[in-house]
């Protein structure tokens, strides 16, 4: 049975009494305070894709109000555009972002589209589905934001609305879980459309049902609403602790020329930073200054050293301060370069 017929089935028997009655409540509530975000107001799968995409792992203000989505738009307008567009030039447009295996698969994404679809977006759930770096909320997303579709979408917001809810108080970072919350969410979605009512579980999770607070006398869903304690759930592991690391980079710079070097680890491949050294390797080990940032579950300590006398090693390349501004180049690295630059008295383009 096809993916979406199954899910079908699930929503003859929903275990709320009077979905019909929760479904107009939230939907006039959200017809009344929901937000207009450019995402909604296009039905291009394309352009949820994007959206949805760079929300996996950005807060919604990063992603409209630092431009991102805009920005990409406006570069890559149509997956034409972008299934021709050279890599780097790709992830220098995802830059600030991060995890940019996002960018990598949303091109990908667009290859794909073109060769196995003839460039038209596709429409089913298990096709969105196919494509790379889509699971299975994404692709619920845009099928129902882009085509309307009646199929659920879970992500964390919603997965939180729905386990309070149904006042449900297993952990839900399990397979078990995922599969009970999804069902839910079939149960819930009305055959006549997916895009609002999904877009309204959403925004209940965002602005309402949050993780650390809730407003239940905003809330359209309360006399549905299952949960005594709300603010107990959803149950999680908990978090693993942050890993600290030192990392030690180079600040060479010789002749209006800075060194840099070429990642090929999987996550940031192809992006350029600041040379790394084993702590042995630098000759004067009182750092210049340091810097910390946050990647995954590391937390780290990036202590820069300036060098005048270095050799290029393996993967490494001096560029012209022209060049620096068009490399994709991961945020914190690209904050020193900016700093350093802006101290020598020599600025480039910085966002
Ligand atoms: N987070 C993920 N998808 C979103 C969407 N479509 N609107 C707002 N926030 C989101």
């Amino acid at each position: 049975m096809a993916q979406q017929a199954k899910e079908q089935k699930v929503k003859e028997n929903s275990p709320i009494k009077d979905v019909e009655g929760l479904r107009s409540a939230m939907i006039s509530w959200f017809s009344r305070v929901g937000k207009e975000y450019p995402w909604r107001m296009t039905e291009d799968g394309y352009e949820i894709l994007v959206s949805e995409m760079m929300l996996q792992q950005t807060q919604v203000a990063t992603v409209i109000g630092r431009g991102y989505y805009h920005r990409w738009l406006e570069q890559f307008p149509d997956i034409h555009t972008l299934a021709e567009a050279d890599e780097e030039s790709v992830l220098r447009a995802w830059e600030g972002l991060g995890y940019y295996s996002r960018a990598r698969n949303l091109q990908k994404a667009a290859r794909l589209i073109v060769e196995e679809h003839g460039g038209v977006f596709p429409r089913s759930l298990s096709q969105i589905e196919a494509l790379p770096g889509v699971g299975r909320y994404t692709a619920g997303a845009v099928a129902s934001f882009a085509f309307d579709a009646p199929v659920a979408a879970v992500d964390a917001n919603i997965a939180r609305v729905l386990a309070r809810l149904f006042d449900f108080r297993e952990r839900v970072d399990t397979t078990h879980a995922r599969k009970q919350l999804l069902a839910w969410a079939c149960s819930l979605v009305p055959d006549s459309g997916g895009r609002i009512w999904n877009s309204a579980l959403m925004e209940l999770g965002q602005h309402v049902c949050k993780s650390g607070s809730v407003a239940c006398h905003q809330c359209p869903a309360v006399s549905w609403c299952r949960a005594t304690d709300p603010l107990l759930l959803p149950a999680k592991k908990k978090r693993k602790a942050q890993v600290a690391v030192d990392e030690h980079v180079l600040l060479a710079f010789r002749r209006n020329k800075l060194l840099l070097e070429q990642e090929v680890g999987r996550r940031r491949r192809g992006l350029w930073k600041l040379p790394a050294r084993a702590i042995e390797e630098i000759p004067d080990v009182s750092p210049a200054y340091k810097e910390q940032y946050s990647i995954t579950r590391y937390r780290v300590t990036m202590f820069i050293h300036e060098l005048q006398d270095v050799i290029a090693q393996e993967n490494e390349r001096w560029f012209r301060l022209e060049e620096i501004a068009d490399l994709p180049m991961p945020s914190p690295y690209r904050r020193v370069v900016v700093d350093f630059l802006a101290r020598q008295g020599k600025a480039i383009e910085s966002r």
